[in-house]
Order: C-alpha cells, then structure tokens, then sequence
C-alpha cells in the first residue's frame, strides 16, 4: 500500500532513494529529501508491506494536471515481484483525474507499465 511519506520515515526513504543513479551523492540526496519535506509540489510516498517499507515513489505537479515522477526505487530483496509495477499503478490511482509522467531516468520503466496495464 501507498502511504505518504513523514518526517519519521526519513532514514528509510533516504536509504531506498540512494539506489537512485542521480542520488549517490550525500549533499543531493539531502537536497532531495528536503525537497520533498518542504515544497508542496513535491510529494513523497513509501510502499509498506505488513510493517515493511521496502519502495519509494517521489515525484512533482509539474502543472495543475500532471504528476511527473522523479523518484522510484524497490529494496533489492523485493526486485522483479511487481512491486515498482504496483506502485505506478497506485500512484495512478491516487490521481484518477490527473496524468502521471514520468522524466527520463523513469520514462522506460513507465513505459512499460502502461503496455503491460493496457495488454491485462
Ligand atoms: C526500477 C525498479 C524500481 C523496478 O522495481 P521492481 O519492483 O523490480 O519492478 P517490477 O518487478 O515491478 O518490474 C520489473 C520489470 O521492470 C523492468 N525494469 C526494471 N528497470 C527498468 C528500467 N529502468 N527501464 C525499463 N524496464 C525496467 C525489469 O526488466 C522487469 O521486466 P520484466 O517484467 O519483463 O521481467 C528497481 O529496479 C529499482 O529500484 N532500481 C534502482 C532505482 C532506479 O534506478 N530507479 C530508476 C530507474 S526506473
């Protein structure tokens, strides 16, 4: 389930964000996660599983209508189950009315998604 992110999850978010390639550095990924704590564009949200966090979706109302991811990452024990799959369409879910994008790092990811969602 998608839950949004808090000031209590920082150390788990800041950890699953770091497998981001464009977040290694320290200084960008507290940039980062400020980013998301204060700017009301940026919206942050945690995969949990029974107690576990183990995915992150982050990304920014780049207009009033559309939501461009910038941020997803799964923990690598839970890779290829589906999880980043789910938490697109969770994150399309939560903004029925809106279009969810995605920039480049993600655009093939979400690709994907939107060709599998529309094979089913
Ligand atoms: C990308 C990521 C979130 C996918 O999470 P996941 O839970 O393993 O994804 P799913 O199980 O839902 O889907 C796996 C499928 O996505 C594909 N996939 C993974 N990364 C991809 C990418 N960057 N572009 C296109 N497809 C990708 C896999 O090859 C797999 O394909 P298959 O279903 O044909 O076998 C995860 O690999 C991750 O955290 N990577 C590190 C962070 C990162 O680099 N994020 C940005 C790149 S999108």
């Amino acid at each position: 389930m998608l839950i949004r992110y808090k000031k209590t999850f920082e150390k788990i978010a800041m950890g699953l964000l770091s497998f981001m390639p464009s977040e290694k550095d320290l200084k960008r990924l507290l940039q980062t996660i400020k980013q998301y704590e204060t700017e009301e564009k940026w919206q942050l949200f945690l995969w949990k599983v029974d107690e576990d966090i183990i995915g992150l979706l982050g990304g920014v109302w780049v207009d009033n209508q559309t939501f461009q991811i910038q941020h997803i990452s799964v923990n690598p024990s839970h890779r290829q189950l589906g999880v980043g799959k789910n938490m697109v369409k969770a994150c399309k879910e939560l903004f029925p009315e809106n279009e969810v994008t995605a920039n480049d790092t993600i655009k093939a990811f979400l690709n994907k998604c939107d060709r599998e969602e529309a094979d089913s």
